[in-house]
Parts: C-alpha cells; structure tokens; sequence
C-alpha cells in the first residue's frame, strides 16, 4: 500500500487537483510502458522478469552444489544490491557475503574468515569485463587455490553473452547463468542476477517471483489504481515542486539493504540532464535520534519515504516498577516501534514536511518480490513523466573506462582526462 495522503498541501506539496492533472500523464506513461514491456524494449524488459524468469534454471545450477555453510557473490553495483536486498532481509544458516568494494582489508578481513571449502563463490558481471569485480575475483581464486580449493568446482558464474567473465566460464566449464538481455543491473533483481544467493539460501525464489507478478498485475493506467504509480508519480511531483531529496526510512532493520538497492536505483536512473532526486538512506527507529531533526526542520528541499511492514514477530517487554517505566512493560516491543512509525510521520506532516507511507504485509518472500517490483515500475514512471533516459548510466561507465584506462586495462579517453585535470591542479 502506498499512503499519499501527508503529500497533500505540505510544503513542497501536492493538491489533490495537482495529482489529478498529473493522472492524465500517468495513463499516457502507463501506455508507453506497457508497450515497451510488449516489445521487450530495452529497460522495459525488466518489469517482464516476474514471467520470463525461470527459476528451474537457477535450480539446475545450484542443484550441482551441496548446501553451503556460505555463499560469497562478487559482483558490483547492480550486480550485488538486489542479491544482498533479498537475502538480508531473510534469515538463513547459509551466510551470505558480498564482495562489491576493492578495499583491500575488507577482503582480506572477509577471506580470512571464509570457510572457503563449504563456500560457494557467486561472480556475477552482466558486460564481464567490470574492474573490481574480476579483480576481487582473481584475489578469491587464489585464496581458494591456497587453501587447496579447486575453484573451479565451487563457482558459479552469472554474465552476459560476451566479456572475460563468460570465456573464463567457457574456458573451465564452470557452471554458468545468462543476465537476461535488455535488462540494466539496477533493474535485475528479479532475474538470475538477484536469486542465485537467496535460491542457494534456500529461500523460496518462485514466491519472489509470485510477488513481482503481483507487482506487475497492479500496474494500471491510473495512479489511484497502482501504488507503484502513486509512488512513482508522488515523488516526480514533489521534485518538480523542489523536494530534491527522497529520504528512505525502513522500519525494519531487515529492510536496511533494501534502502541501499532503492538509492542505487533512484539515484543511478533518475540522475541525469541535471534532474533526479537524492536518495538518502535512513532506519527507523534508530535515525529519529539523528537524522530526523535536518528532515524535520532543515531546509525544505526533502520527502521521505517510510517503509514498514504491518505484521512482525514481537517480543513483550517485561512488567516493571521501575518508576515512570511502567507505561512500557507488559507492551511489546512491535507496538513501540510502531508507535515510533507513528509519531515520525506526525511530526513530519505538523512540519509540513511531505511524507509517503509505503507497506508491505510482511518480510518474506513474496513482499519484497512485490516490493522490488513496484519500486522499479515506480522509478520507470517517473522517469517517463520527467523525460530522462532511465535505463542508462553514462557517469557510471565514465568511470569504469576512466580506471581500466588509468591501470593500463584499454585506450580510453576518459583516462587521458583524468591526467589533463591532474595536470591542471
Ligand atoms: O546498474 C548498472 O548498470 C550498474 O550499477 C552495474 O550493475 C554495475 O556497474 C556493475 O556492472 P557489471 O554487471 O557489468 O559488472
């Protein structure tokens, strides 16, 4: 459910007869995409993943592997953060790792603890040729290698059709899995990109997927039939009306990675041609005690997006006499975190600080399958409503270029440009 209603006559705000001038464009967005969807466009192609991604493939892989006690992906960018949103949100006795960064202690800190011979190392590149990726893939060969791992029999690798990734997977016949055509990594949790960890958790990908179709089912011409639309159509608004920046607030500790992979999607897609909207991540509870005084009362530039789900395991809190505490025991701690929820968007809304309550029933699979989906349906309207080129990140392959070409790895000019701005300091 996506609740607009402390977005109404706030400051920056809407009226109810902006959203209804604003439906006409959602209904001509709302063709557009479907038509691509049709077409199996590029970047349209992902909000099809629900039906065209078959979960019997990821099975077949993982089914040539024992449980492991771990899996370590290695990939970056969206190549990571929709595996990880998932599989942080579940529990599971399989651990799950994600090597995204090249920092050299984290991955020596992270391999030193790995029990490498019961991991199973997930590489996951859709162009194959991303630097940090193939470099923290070659660091972890050798571990296992030194570890007296064969490598080869614990990896599996996901990529595109061409790159090192896939002739080094041809090259040793590891087991291999395609990243769909069409589909940018931001939008590719739904696909083979995001499910290989939580399948080899042993989550229910299928349910996953159930949840993203029923994402897909809710899609409608209309932003009062389509709570992803509503999301999407909301915060373009409130942009345009100059809320630059969309503060993500799960409340839910499992939902933190969530708000990573919402930042990666709206900031990567929607950041172009001098428009966008920042995201900034927060978690309630915890961020009412810091960063809720600047959206409360800083500049009034911000929206922020409260997550949570409306069913939780709960824990009583303990009867007690302590003085003044006895209001507190024999509650839960479920009722103070909703109370918490409660009182945030209250004191948003008496600020006149506008303010979007998105629920999900529960974490579990289905939800965030659902979740996932609406967010990226939300972020491929809003890109339709402000004209920007959603699916494409040339910042982001400025800088893929600009390092290969600085370590020697390839003839890019955006390398030559870094030394011309070094030569001007
Ligand atoms: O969304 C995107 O396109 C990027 O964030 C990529 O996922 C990221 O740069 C990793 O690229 P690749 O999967 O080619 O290694």
């Amino acid at each position: 459910n996506v609740d607009l209603g402390n977005t109404i006559e706030t400051t920056p705000g809407l009226t109810d007869e902006t959203l209804d001038r604003l439906d006409d464009r959602v209904a001509a967005a709302h063709d557009r995409i479907v038509a691509g969807m049709e077409a199996d466009e590029f970047g349209y192609a992902a909000l099809t993943l629900p039906e065209t991604t078959d979960p019997e493939a990821i099975r077949a892989v993982m089914d040539q592997f024992d449980r492991p006690a771990a899996v370590l992906t290695v990939g970056i960018g969206g190549s990571a953060l929709g595996a990880a949103a998932i599989s942080n949100a579940l529990e599971s006795d399989v651990d799950a790792h994600f090597l995204d960064n090249v920092d050299p202690d984290a991955v020596d800190a992270l391999l030193a603890d790995l029990p490498l011979a019961e991991t199973v190392v997930n590489v996951v590149s859709k162009s194959g040729t991303t630097a940090e990726t193939l470099a923290n893939f070659l660091v972890v060969r050798e571990a296992m290698a030194e570890a007296g791992v064969d490598w080869t029999e614990r990896t599996i690798v996901t990529t595109g059709e061409e790159g090192n990734l896939r002739s080094l997977a041809d090259e040793h016949g590891l087991p291999a899995l395609d990243v769909p055509d069409g589909v940018p990594g931001r939008f590719s949790a739904l696909s083979t990109v995001g499910l290989v960890v939580p399948a080899l958790q042993g989550h229910d990908i299928e349910a996953v997927l159930a949840g993203g179709r029923d994402g897909m089912d809710a899609l409608a011409g209309s932003l009062y039939e389509s709570p992803a639309y509503a999301y999407g159509a909301a915060t373009y608004a409130l942009a345009e009306r100059g809320a630059l920046t969309n503060a993500v607030m799960p409340y839910a500790e499992s939902l933190e990675t969530f708000a990573e992979w919402f930042a990666q999607l709206w900031a990567e897609s929607l950041g172009k041609d001098g428009l966008g909207q920042t995201p900034a991540r927060a978690l309630g509870a915890t961020d009412q005690h810091s960063q809720l005084q600047l959206y409360r009362a800083g500049p009034p530039d911000k929206i922020v997006s409260l997550i949570r789900p409306t069913e939780r395991a709960d824990t009583t809190i303990p009867e007690t006499d302590l003085d003044g505490l006895a209001y507190l025991g024999g509650s839960s701690l479920a009722d103070l975190l909703d109370a918490e929820f409660a009182a945030t968007e209250a004191s948003l809304a008496a600020a006149d600080v506008p303010n979007i309550r998105v629920e999900i029933e529960r974490v579990d699979e289905r939800s965030l399958g659902e979740l996932l989906y609406g967010m990226e349906a939300a972020c491929v309207l809003y890109g339709e409503l402000a004209s920007i080129s959603t699916f494409t990140q040339p910042a982001v392959e400025w800088g893929k270029k600009a390092a290969r070409g600085l370590l020697g790895g390839g003839d890019f000019p955006e390398a030559d440009a870094v030394a011309d701005k070094r030569e001007l300091r």
